[in-house]
């Protein structure tokens, strides 16, 4: 069996004991990894001026993957600095085109939806759009101050990130929706649509429907279970996903996948959550979403369906014992982070 290079990013806050939580399980998964850890993290700014060494991309591009925890200290590092520092270079320079976000509710789980049967895969594009960085302020400080922050849509990434979509729509139930506002916003958006209808040309098996992003987050809601794969665009994509991490129980079981799906660098794998600088250090995180990317690492980076299969169940073996951190407790926590991440070991060992 190969051995495969991991880099691994704690990074802040919970990102820190979920990683450790993760980690531990893609230990104990059957895959044979060498985790190589960095702290790279809002405290490697404070001590160094940046988030990352200047040769941190090169250092990165030697492994089979990355696995990040979180990132983001807001009282220490503006979001604007950290987040540019280290997250959203490595998704660019490692061409991460497709961010993929599972979104179902786990059995026994409790969910804000009266409709419990739903299994979205959320594809959002992950380099460009409205994350372009394209823009720049003039005037600042005075009356005449200006922001203007430019969304680049370029055909190679709106139709490979179509194309992703579509493939994964083939392998699951057939139905692609993808998601613009092209009825505001006539240039970006009417692209996408073009292109949609391209590359749907390609794809005549799968059933495509297109929505308007406001429209979507009403359906996530009213009726989830009508949807497959959803595509959007980079913030389309961001806060769908929040929303669809909401109807399946919160952010603690949303996990996330940064593909770069030519395999030329590696991907990239954390949970959809950020730092949660308000419960750390009680013990509190809910470490799942960081088990389930490194589930989406067993499966997308070591092509490993077996082993993420083992990683999931798992997992629910540890919710079916009734274990609860405090964000998904319907009455009293069961237990802390620590505590959940050793009862999904268990499972894994036995
Ligand atoms: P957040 O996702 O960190 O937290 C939002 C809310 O969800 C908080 O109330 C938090 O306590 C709760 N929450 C999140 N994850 C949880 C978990 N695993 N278990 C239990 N509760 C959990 O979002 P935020 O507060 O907007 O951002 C905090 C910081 O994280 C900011 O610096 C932000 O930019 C950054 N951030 C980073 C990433 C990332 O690294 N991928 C993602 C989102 C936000
Ligand atoms: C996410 C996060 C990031 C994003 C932030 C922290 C830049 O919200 O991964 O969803 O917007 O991509
Ligand atoms: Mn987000």
């Amino acid at each position: 069996m190969n051995t495969h290079r991991i880099a691994a990013i704690p990074g802040d806050g919970i990102g820190v004991p979920v990683t450790e939580a993760a980690l531990a399980v893609a230990a104990a998964s059957g895959a044979r990894l060498e985790v190589t850890r960095f702290d790279w993290s809002c405290e490697t700014y404070l001590a160094t001026g940046a988030m990352m060494p200047a040769d941190g991309i090169d250092t990165l591009r030697g492994f089979d993957a990355i696995f990040l925890g979180a990132v983001g200290w807001p009282a220490k590092v503006p979001d604007s600095v950290s987040l540019h520092g280290l997250l959203l270079p490595i998704r660019k320079a490692f061409a991460q085109y497709a961010n993929v976000r599972p979104h179902r509710l786990l059995p026994g789980v409790e969910g804000p939806l009266r409709r419990t049967d739903f299994d979205i895969l959320c594809v959002r594009e992950n380099t460009e759009g409205e994350y372009s960085g394209a823009g720049g302020r003039v005037h600042v400080g005075t009356r005449d101050e200006v922001a203007v922050e430019t969304a680049i849509f370029t055909r190679h990434g709106v139709e490979r990130i179509l194309r992703f979509g579509f493939e994964q729509a083939r392998r699951r139930r057939g139905k692609l929706a993808s998601v613009t506002k092209s009825n505001a916003q006539k240039h970006t958006m009417v692209f996408w649509d073009e292109m949609t209808d391209r590359v749907a040309a390609d794809y005549p098996d799968i059933e495509v429907t297109r929505y308007h992003i406001d429209a979507m987050c009403a359906r996530m809601v009213m009726a989830p279970e009508s949807l497959d794969v959803v595509v959007a665009s980079n913030l389309f994509g961001d806060i769908l996903t929040d929303l669809g991490a909401a109807i399946q129980g919160g952010l603690g079981f949303a996990a996330s996948a940064n593909v770069n799906p030519e395999r030329s660098a590696p991907s990239m794998f954390e949970p959809v959550h950020g730092s949660a600088p308000d419960i750390v250090g009680k013990g509190a995180a809910n470490p799942l979403a960081t088990i389930l990317s490194c589930a989406l690492l067993l499966r997308y980076a070591l092509q490993r369906d077996d082993l993420a299969n083992r990683v999931e169940d798992a997992v629910q073996k540890a919710l079916d014992e009734g274990l609860r951190t405090p964000d998904i407790a319907a009455g009293e926590p069961s237990c802390t982070t620590d505590e959940l991440g050793a009862a999904v070991l268990k499972h894994l060992s036995s």
